[in-house]
């Protein structure tokens, strides 16, 4: 039987990185291309090793409508697209927003430029929860009928603007468009094979890439920004979600849009990813503690300007429509972080 093509953009990155495997483990071929702004080749080496089978792979970037059309033609038709292909750090969005906006919204907008000339398109969008800024209390936790706030950022206003770009090709191409966006809460952790995980760049902004580099000692001590807050320990609330299980709701967005398309409302559909589970930083810390049995020295530290004080999923849509739940249990997760830490440690 033929088997069905999936195109990752920017498949060598973290998030897609673990979806490629899922995706593969679940049969299916995957076609990767990335310009490797910020990941490097070697992860499809990884893959390979995860697997035992390399994902095709195209050094291009989805920002150049030549470069991206090209790599298509080469490929052929594809069952399906993922677009992972964009940039992420919120600081680096407002000091440089036309970076962001250029490269975010292009790419995306070549990729539906692309694939609404075939007979059949099918596209999984990374999205955010960023998207809905600080929900109001009554709306926590938060599910996709929320309203969106304004974002607080490049970064978050490129993820809003292209869901209104993909709402609006969805309904230019009724027939032959299928969409689904994924806003993901907060992805941490790595492949249990410790062969790929998140690769922060110079001192990370994410709180558990900034854990783990305390808990190996490349760091000095966390900072906790703000103990302030309204909520019960004073610090900030987040959902955070296993990189594994994140993946494999890819897996299951994909199956719904291929073989379950007559089940959709209407050709657009959005999904939160998260566990339903608000941890506090203070928590998180100590859950690392709990897992892996090393130290965190931390200070609290005044709040981190645009931090938003709590926010957490309400995933029951995705669990009943998607048949997806993240399973893993959280001692695992944070073991699994520690775990890559260690790997980096050891390959540098
Ligand atoms: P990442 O930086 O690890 O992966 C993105 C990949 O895309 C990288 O390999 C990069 O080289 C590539 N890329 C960027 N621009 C490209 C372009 N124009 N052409 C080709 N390749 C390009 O980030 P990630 O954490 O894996 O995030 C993947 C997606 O998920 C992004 O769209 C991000 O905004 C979204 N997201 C991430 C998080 C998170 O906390 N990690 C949360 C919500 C949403
Ligand atoms: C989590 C909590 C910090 C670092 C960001 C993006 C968002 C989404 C996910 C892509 C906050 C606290 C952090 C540290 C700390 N990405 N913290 N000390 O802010 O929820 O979201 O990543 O879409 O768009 O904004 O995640 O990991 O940066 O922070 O106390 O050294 O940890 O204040 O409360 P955040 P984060």
């Amino acid at each position: 039987m033929k088997r069905l093509k999936v195109l990752v953009t920017g498949g060598a990155g973290y998030i897609g990185a673990h979806t490629t495997v899922e995706l593969q483990k679940s049969g299916f071929e995957v076609v990767v291309v990335d310009n490797l702004s910020n990941s490097s080749e070697d992860v499809i080496d990884r893959i390979e090793k995860i697997t035992g089978e390399r994902p095709r792979f195209f050094k291009a970037d989805c920002a150049d409508l030549s470069a991206f059309s090209k790599v298509l033609e080469e490929v052929g038709e594809v069952d399906a697209a993922i677009h992972f292909a964009a940039f992420k750090a919120v600081g680096e969005s407002v000091r440089e927003p036309l970076m962001y906006y250029r490269n975010n919204l292009q790419s995306l907008i070549n990729l539906l430029q692309i694939l609404t000339s075939s007979a059949k398109a099918a596209i999984v969008f990374s999205s955010s929860c960023t998207v809905y800024g600080q929900p109001d209390k009554e709306n926590l936790p938060v599910n996709e009928n929320a309203p969106l706030k304004k974002a607080e950022s490049p970064y978050g206003m490129t993820k809003q603007m292209c869901e209104d770009i993909l709402e609006d090709t969805a309904k230019a191409f009724k027939d032959n468009l299928k969409v689904i966006s994924l806003r993901y809460f907060n992805p941490i952790g790595a492949h249990d094979s410790a062969l790929i995980g998140e690769l922060p760049r110079g001192v990370p902004q994410n709180l558990l890439p900034f854990v783990t580099q305390t808990a190996i000692g490349k760091r000095e001590q966390l900072n906790v920004f703000g103990n302030d807050y309204n909520t019960p320990d004073g610090s900030c609330i987040r959902d955070y979600i296993y990189v594994c299980d994140l993946a494999k709701a890819h897996v299951a967005a994909i199956k719904r849009m291929l073989y379950e398309s007559e089940m959709m409302e209407g050709n657009i559909e959005y999904f939160n990813l998260g566990t339903g589970r608000g941890l506090s930083v203070l928590e998180v810390i100590s859950e690392f503690e709990k897992a892996t049995g090393v130290k965190i020295p931390y200070k609290i530290a005044p709040r981190r300007e645009g931090d938003v004080e709590q926010v957490w999923a309400d995933p029951s849509k995705a669990n009943k429509i998607l048949g997806w739940i993240a399973e893993t249990p959280l001692d695992e997760v944070m073991k699994s972080a520690w775990l890559w830490e260690q790997r980096l440690a050891s390959d540098s």
